[in-house]
Parts: C-alpha cells; sequence; structure tokens
C-alpha cells in the first residue's frame, strides 16, 4: 500500500504536468493565432503590405507571394516566426458521385436561374447582408470582394461592424470607399480584385456607378481593372495562420476565377462563411454554368449551403459549424 501511494503521488503529478503542458500548448497556440489575426488590423499594418501588392502587379504583372520563400519571409517580418503547415494543393477531380449531382446540376441550371432569380431580386435579396449576424462578434473578420460603392459595406458596417477588408478593383471606387469609410477604424480598403492570377486589365466602365464593369465583358477599355491571385492574397494577408470568418464576393464574374483558385487548395479550410453572386449571363465567361456546378461540388467536400438562391446569391459554412 505505501508502495503504491508512493507511487501514486508522481503519477498525478506527472499527469497534471503533462495536462497543464498540453493544455498550454494549445493555449499559446490559439493565442498566437489570434495576435496574427489582430496584428492585421493594427495601424500602419495592412496599407503598408497592400501598396507593395498593388505595385507589384501595376508595374509588371508578376507576384512575388507566388514564390513560397518570399511569401514565408513576408509573414515572418509582419508575424514573427511563422509556417504554412496546412497549406497544399487539392485534388480537384470529380469523383463518379459528383460527376452525376454536377450534371443534374447542369440539366437544371436555366430553370433553376430563372425561378431563384425571381425569387431573390425585390423579394428576398436582403438576406445577403442580414444573414451574418456572427459577424457581431468584436473579432470577426469580414473580407468583401467587389466593393463598388459601398452598398453592401454600409450595410455590414450598420448591421454588424466587423473588421473590415474591402477589396475594389477599380481606382475611382476603392477612394469612394476609403472617403465614406474613413472614419472606422475597422474599415480597410484595398485597391484589388480577386481573380486566378496578378494581372492588370483595361476595361470600360459600364452600369449604374460602374457597379457592371467587369474583365468578362470584353472591352478593350481605358481604365485598369487591379486583380491579384485569391489565394495568394488571402495567404499574403496571413489566411490560414487564421480563419476568416466571412469572404463574401459580388464581383461582376470573378467569382469563377477567385473560387476555382481558392477551392485548389486547402485554403478554403480556413473560411469559415462564403458567400458569393453569381454572374453567369456575362459573354466573356468560358462555360459559366458547369464551372458553377463543378465548385458547388468542391465546395460541399467541406461546407454546406446555409441560403442558396442558385446561379444567384448563396453562403455556406464550414462543416464543423453546423
Ligand atoms: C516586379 O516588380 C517587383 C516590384 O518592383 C520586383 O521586385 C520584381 O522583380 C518585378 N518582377 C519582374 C519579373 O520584373
Ligand atoms: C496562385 O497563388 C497560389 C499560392 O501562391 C499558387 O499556388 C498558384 O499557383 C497561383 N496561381 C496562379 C495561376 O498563378
Ligand atoms: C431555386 O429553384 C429550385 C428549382 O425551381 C427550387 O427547388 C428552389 O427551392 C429554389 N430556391 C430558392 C431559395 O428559392
Ligand atoms: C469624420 O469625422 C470628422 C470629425 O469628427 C467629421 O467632421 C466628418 O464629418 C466625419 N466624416 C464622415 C464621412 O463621417
Ligand atoms: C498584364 O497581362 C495581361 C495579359 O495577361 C495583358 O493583357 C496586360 O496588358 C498586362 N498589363 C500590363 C500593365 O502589363
Amino acid at each position: 500500500m505505501r508502495c503504491s501511494k508512493k507511487l501514486m503521488i508522481p503519477a498525478v503529478f506527472v499527469g497534471a504536468l503533462l495536462f497543464l503542458y498540453i493544455y498550454m500548448r494549445e493555449e499559446s497556440g490559439d493565442v498566437r493565432r489570434m495576435e496574427i489575426r489582430d496584428s492585421l488590423f493594427r495601424v500602419n499594418g495592412l496599407p503598408e503590405m497592400v501598396d507593395t501588392l498593388k505595385f507589384v502587379s501595376t508595374k509588371n504583372n508578376t507576384s512575388s507571394a507566388d514564390d513560397k520563400d518570399a511569401l514565408l519571409q513576408h509573414l515572418s517580418e509582419r508575424y514573427g516566426p511563422v509556417s504554412f503547415v496546412g497549406i497544399g494543393p487539392r485534388n480537384i477531380n470529380l469523383t463518379p458521385e459528383e460527376e452525376n449531382r454536377a450534371a443534374i446540376c447542369l440539366q437544371n441550371a436555366v430553370h433553376d436561374r430563372e425561378k431563384n432569380g425571381s425569387r431573390f431580386w425585390g423579394k428576398d435579396e436582403h438576406i445577403r447582408r442580414t444573414h451574418h449576424s456572427y459577424l457581431k462578434n468584436k473579432n470577426a473578420v469580414l473580407i468583401e470582394a467587389g466593393g463598388n460603392k459601398g452598398n453592401d459595406a454600409f450595410e455590414f458596417v450598420k448591421l454588424y461592424n466587423p473588421r473590415y477588408i474591402i477589396l475594389e478593383p477599380l481606382e475611382e471606387y476603392t477612394n469612394i470607399l476609403k472617403e465614406k469609410f474613413k472614419n472606422n477604424s475597422r474599415v480597410t480598403v484595398v485597391n484589388v480584385g480577386l481573380g486566378i492570377k496578378n494581372e492588370v486589365v483595361m476595361v470600360n466602365i459600364e452600369g449604374n456607378n460602374a457597379c457592371a464593369t467587369s474583365k468578362f465583358s470584353g472591352a478593350n477599355g481605358k481604365t485598369p481593372l487591379y486583380i491579384t491571385n485569391a489565394t495568394a492574397f488571402l495567404m499574403k494577408l496571413g489566411v490560414g495562420l487564421f480563419d476568416v470568418d466571412l469572404l463574401t464576393m459580388n464581383c461582376e464574374g470573378c467569382e469563377f476565377e477567385a473560387l476555382e483558385t481558392i477551392l485548389s487548395t486547402n485554403l478554403i479550410n480556413y473560411i469559415k462563411n462564403i458567400q458569393f453572386a453569381t454572374h453567369s449571363t456575362l459573354k466573356g465567361l468560358e462555360n459559366p454554368l458547369g464551372r458553377y456546378c463543378k465548385i458547388q461540388e468542391l465546395l460541399r467536400r467541406t461546407h454546406k449551403p446555409t441560403y442558396q438562391y442558385r446561379f444567384i446569391w448563396e453562403s455556406w459554412r464550414r462543416d464543423d459549424l453546423l
């Protein structure tokens, strides 16, 4: 008895230490992730980085962000020693079951688009703003692609006032947004759009308030659209070291390239909610309905829709949060 008692005390002690060690390790991991996320929003943090990014894409159409060592160096300078252990390519070939669903999706596409569009516009369309009450958490991070003049942004700020990065590829509208939100230190506006690669595309301004200006309207215009590789850009912000609460995209066709890029790596695992408008009738888009249906299947592997007007607007949430 004496003997076992003697053994028990050290055992309990060692056990407690082990528990404490594991607990503290996880705790410090979390603290570190929060620190990294928080430092993104420190004054002078983001704008400085983004200027560099815009410079790179404007001057020569290339990105140092595609270089892994440069990315790690950039993040280390920003956040201290970091490693992107989790980010890597994903298999984007559909399984036979996924192929079947995608084929059915394609068969119903035109009908669904019409049906869902007539319900959404003028009726349910505010859901894209009111659906996201989790953004009320004061640490929530919202990234929006396609800010335009800030109609959605204004509502997001009014409803949730999250930590908010607005991306807008037109310089003129970037400046309008900056002016509009200059008093809100939680909002950062960046002159860039999301896509598959870094490029500067010359377009014509189209639609009321330029709202239909698109890389895919096929015009050789006079105004530059600054576009960047969506994955590289998000990684450069540090996404992957922490989660984004919502990525929302209303970007005149950019959603196809941006989603395909994001879904081709497991960066998608670091996006808790992803919302997008689909612009499937733009002339310059290649096979928009087929691509939409494939995107549905790739997204379905990690996320599920929380509302969905197919081919119009929808939002998906990561499986572990459902
Ligand atoms: C592109 O521009 C960046 C920033 O000036 C520069 O570091 C990089 O070397 C340039 N790349 C090419 C291919 O010219
Ligand atoms: C986009 O960036 C990611 C991450 O750096 C890279 O793996 C991918 O090859 C890039 N895509 C293109 C088309 O450059
Ligand atoms: C979208 O259209 C399909 C097909 O008509 C219908 O089943 C579905 O309920 C619609 N979705 C919404 C949200 O209205
Ligand atoms: C920003 O704050 C300044 C000073 O408090 C005020 O004069 C200005 O009207 C505000 N601008 C906006 C756009 O709210
Ligand atoms: C960037 O590359 C695209 C082709 O990918 C080209 O059309 C465009 O003119 C280039 N822009 C600049 C500023 O070099």
